[in-house]
Protein backbone atom coordinates (compact mmCIF):
# COMPACT_ATOMS: atom_id res chain seq x y z
CA UNK A 1 0.00 0.00 0.00
CA UNK A 2 1.36 3.29 -1.12
CA UNK A 3 0.91 6.04 1.74
CA UNK A 4 0.23 9.29 -0.11
CA UNK A 5 -0.29 12.96 1.23
CA UNK A 6 -2.17 14.97 -1.39
CA UNK A 7 -1.44 19.05 -1.37
CA UNK A 8 -4.30 21.51 -2.93
CA UNK A 9 -5.85 25.24 -3.13
CA UNK A 10 -8.84 24.78 -4.87
CA UNK A 11 -11.91 23.09 -5.06
CA UNK A 12 -9.94 19.61 -5.05
CA UNK A 13 -11.74 17.72 -7.95
CA UNK A 14 -8.52 15.71 -8.44
CA UNK A 15 -7.98 15.16 -4.80
CA UNK A 16 -11.99 13.39 -4.49
CA UNK A 17 -11.04 10.91 -7.47
CA UNK A 18 -7.84 9.51 -6.06
CA UNK A 19 -10.15 9.75 -2.83
CA UNK A 20 -12.79 7.79 -4.39
CA UNK A 21 -10.23 5.43 -5.94
CA UNK A 22 -8.78 4.74 -3.05
CA UNK A 23 -12.38 3.11 -1.51
CA UNK A 24 -11.48 0.41 -3.97
CA UNK A 25 -9.65 -2.05 -1.70
CA UNK A 26 -7.89 -3.28 -4.94
CA UNK A 27 -6.47 -0.01 -5.57
CA UNK A 28 -2.75 0.13 -3.80
CA UNK A 29 -3.11 3.42 -2.01
CA UNK A 30 -3.92 5.33 0.83
CA UNK A 31 -4.44 8.37 1.21
CA UNK A 32 -3.30 9.50 4.99
CA UNK A 33 -3.73 12.83 4.61
CA UNK A 34 -4.75 16.04 2.95
CA UNK A 35 -2.68 19.69 3.15
CA UNK A 36 -3.44 23.14 1.51
CA UNK A 37 -2.01 26.80 2.04
CA UNK A 38 -4.94 27.88 2.39
CA UNK A 39 -8.71 27.38 3.91
CA UNK A 40 -9.73 25.70 0.47
CA UNK A 41 -12.97 24.09 -0.59
CA UNK A 42 -11.49 20.78 -1.32
CA UNK A 43 -10.66 20.03 2.22
CA UNK A 44 -14.04 19.32 2.32
CA UNK A 45 -13.80 16.08 0.69
CA UNK A 46 -11.04 14.95 2.65
CA UNK A 47 -13.29 15.35 5.88
CA UNK A 48 -16.01 14.05 4.17
CA UNK A 49 -13.64 10.67 3.68
CA UNK A 50 -12.54 10.98 7.72
CA UNK A 51 -8.70 11.74 6.40
CA UNK A 52 -6.66 13.94 8.42
CA UNK A 53 -5.94 17.80 6.91
CA UNK A 54 -3.81 20.69 7.69
CA UNK A 55 -3.92 23.85 6.41
CA UNK A 56 -0.02 25.65 6.40
CA UNK A 57 -0.60 29.55 5.29
CA UNK A 58 2.44 31.42 4.30
CA UNK A 59 1.27 34.60 5.68
CA UNK A 60 1.77 33.08 9.26
CA UNK A 61 5.37 32.97 8.81
CA UNK A 62 8.35 35.60 7.93
CA UNK A 63 9.26 34.04 5.05
CA UNK A 64 8.63 31.38 2.61
CA UNK A 65 11.50 29.19 4.11
CA UNK A 66 10.13 29.21 7.29
CA UNK A 67 6.77 28.52 5.60
CA UNK A 68 8.02 25.11 3.79
CA UNK A 69 9.64 23.59 6.93
CA UNK A 70 6.17 24.01 8.73
CA UNK A 71 4.56 22.41 5.42
CA UNK A 72 7.32 20.08 4.99
CA UNK A 73 6.81 19.14 9.13
CA UNK A 74 3.02 18.34 8.89
CA UNK A 75 3.71 16.44 5.52
CA UNK A 76 6.36 13.61 7.46
CA UNK A 77 4.14 13.49 9.90
CA UNK A 78 2.24 11.56 8.30
CA UNK A 79 5.03 9.84 6.76
CA UNK A 80 3.92 9.11 2.98
CA UNK A 81 5.69 7.36 -0.03
CA UNK A 82 4.56 10.12 -1.80
CA UNK A 83 3.45 13.77 -2.28
CA UNK A 84 0.85 14.77 -5.12
CA UNK A 85 0.50 18.62 -5.78
CA UNK A 86 -2.91 18.36 -6.84
CA UNK A 87 -4.00 22.41 -7.56
CA UNK A 88 -1.41 23.25 -5.21
CA UNK A 89 -1.27 26.85 -6.47
CA UNK A 90 1.57 28.03 -4.53
CA UNK A 91 5.68 27.44 -5.16
CA UNK A 92 7.44 25.51 -2.98
CA UNK A 93 10.76 26.44 -1.27
CA UNK A 94 13.89 24.48 -2.37
CA UNK A 95 14.24 22.65 1.12
CA UNK A 96 10.91 21.54 1.02
CA UNK A 97 11.34 19.97 -2.67
CA UNK A 98 14.47 18.67 -1.87
CA UNK A 99 13.63 16.81 0.99
CA UNK A 100 10.95 14.52 -1.15
CA UNK A 101 13.01 14.30 -4.00
CA UNK A 102 12.02 11.72 -5.67
CA UNK A 103 9.09 11.34 -4.29
CA UNK A 104 7.09 14.39 -4.86
CA UNK A 105 4.68 14.74 -8.31
CA UNK A 106 2.81 17.28 -9.56
CA UNK A 107 -0.14 17.79 -11.90
CA UNK A 108 0.32 20.77 -14.26
CA UNK A 109 -3.24 21.21 -16.84
CA UNK A 110 -0.65 21.50 -20.32
CA UNK A 111 1.74 19.72 -22.13
CA UNK A 112 4.79 20.77 -20.36
CA UNK A 113 7.52 22.59 -21.61
CA UNK A 114 4.43 24.46 -23.22
CA UNK A 115 2.27 26.64 -20.88
CA UNK A 116 4.22 26.83 -17.58
CA UNK A 117 2.37 28.43 -14.46
CA UNK A 118 -0.28 28.96 -13.42
CA UNK A 119 -2.53 29.92 -15.87
CA UNK A 120 -1.54 27.14 -18.42
CA UNK A 121 -5.31 27.02 -19.88
CA UNK A 122 -5.94 30.99 -20.54
CA UNK A 123 -1.87 30.88 -22.06
CA UNK A 124 -2.91 28.22 -24.33
CA UNK A 125 -5.99 29.48 -25.55
CA UNK A 126 -4.24 33.27 -26.14
CA UNK A 127 -1.82 31.72 -28.11
CA UNK A 128 -4.12 30.24 -30.60
CA UNK A 129 -2.86 26.40 -29.53
CA UNK A 130 -4.56 23.74 -31.36
CA UNK A 131 -3.96 21.48 -29.19
CA UNK A 132 -3.23 20.96 -25.24
CA UNK A 133 -3.38 18.44 -22.50
CA UNK A 134 -2.42 17.14 -19.09
CA UNK A 135 1.06 16.60 -17.60
CA UNK A 136 2.22 14.53 -14.44
CA UNK A 137 5.82 15.03 -13.50
CA UNK A 138 8.26 15.21 -10.92
CA UNK A 139 8.67 17.89 -9.11
CA UNK A 140 12.47 19.81 -9.11
CA UNK A 141 13.25 23.20 -8.20
CA UNK A 142 12.13 25.13 -11.03
CA UNK A 143 8.72 25.69 -12.08
CA UNK A 144 6.96 22.69 -13.60
CA UNK A 145 10.16 21.97 -15.05
CA UNK A 146 11.25 18.64 -13.72
CA UNK A 147 11.03 15.19 -15.05
CA UNK A 148 7.32 14.26 -17.23
CA UNK A 149 6.08 11.32 -16.08
CA UNK A 150 3.08 10.48 -18.56
CA UNK A 151 1.16 13.39 -20.79
CA UNK A 152 -2.45 13.09 -22.59
CA UNK A 153 -3.25 15.80 -25.20
CA UNK A 154 -6.79 17.21 -26.16
CA UNK A 155 -7.74 18.99 -29.04
CA UNK A 156 -8.76 22.82 -28.42
CA UNK A 157 -12.32 23.35 -29.88
CA UNK A 158 -12.19 26.55 -31.49
CA UNK A 159 -14.17 29.45 -29.40
CA UNK A 160 -14.30 27.25 -26.44
CA UNK A 161 -13.72 29.36 -23.39
CA UNK A 162 -10.87 28.94 -20.51
CA UNK A 163 -13.90 27.37 -18.43
CA UNK A 164 -15.13 25.12 -20.92
CA UNK A 165 -11.41 23.72 -21.94
CA UNK A 166 -10.34 23.66 -18.43
CA UNK A 167 -12.98 21.88 -17.66
CA UNK A 168 -12.55 18.97 -19.99
CA UNK A 169 -8.61 18.97 -19.49
CA UNK A 170 -9.52 18.54 -16.15
CA UNK A 171 -11.61 15.30 -16.72
CA UNK A 172 -9.08 14.02 -18.72
CA UNK A 173 -6.50 14.98 -15.62
CA UNK A 174 -8.67 13.32 -13.04
CA UNK A 175 -8.39 10.06 -14.75
CA UNK A 176 -4.64 10.30 -15.66
CA UNK A 177 -3.80 11.24 -11.48
CA UNK A 178 -5.79 8.09 -10.29
CA UNK A 179 -3.58 5.88 -12.90
CA UNK A 180 -0.56 7.48 -12.22
CA UNK A 181 -0.93 7.33 -8.62
CA UNK A 182 -1.30 3.64 -8.81
CA UNK A 183 1.27 2.76 -11.52
CA UNK A 184 3.86 4.20 -9.05
CA UNK A 185 2.27 2.42 -6.23
CA UNK A 186 2.66 -1.08 -8.36
CA UNK A 187 6.43 -0.33 -9.08
CA UNK A 188 5.64 0.90 -13.19
CA UNK A 189 6.73 4.21 -12.70
CA UNK A 190 10.05 4.96 -10.26
C1 LIG B 1 -5.96 21.32 -12.07
O1 LIG B 1 -6.24 21.49 -13.44
C2 LIG B 1 -4.49 21.43 -11.80
O2 LIG B 1 -3.69 20.87 -12.76
C3 LIG B 1 -4.34 22.93 -11.80
O3 LIG B 1 -5.45 23.37 -11.05
C4 LIG B 1 -6.52 22.46 -11.24
C5 LIG B 1 -6.99 22.01 -9.89
O4 LIG B 1 -8.27 21.48 -9.96
N1 LIG B 1 -3.07 23.34 -11.29
P1 LIG B 1 -8.95 20.77 -8.70
O5 LIG B 1 -8.73 21.68 -7.49
O6 LIG B 1 -8.32 19.43 -8.52
O7 LIG B 1 -10.39 20.67 -9.06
Amino acid sequence: MLSVVVLISGSGSNLLALLKAAENPLYPVKIVAVGSDKDAPGLEHAELFEIDTFVVQPERFSDRNQWGQALLANVLHHQPDLVVLAGFMKILPEGFVSALSGKLINTHPSLLPEFKGAHAVRDALQAGASKTGVTIHFVDAGVDTGPVIVQEELQIIPGESEAQLHERIKEIERALLVRTVENIALGKIK
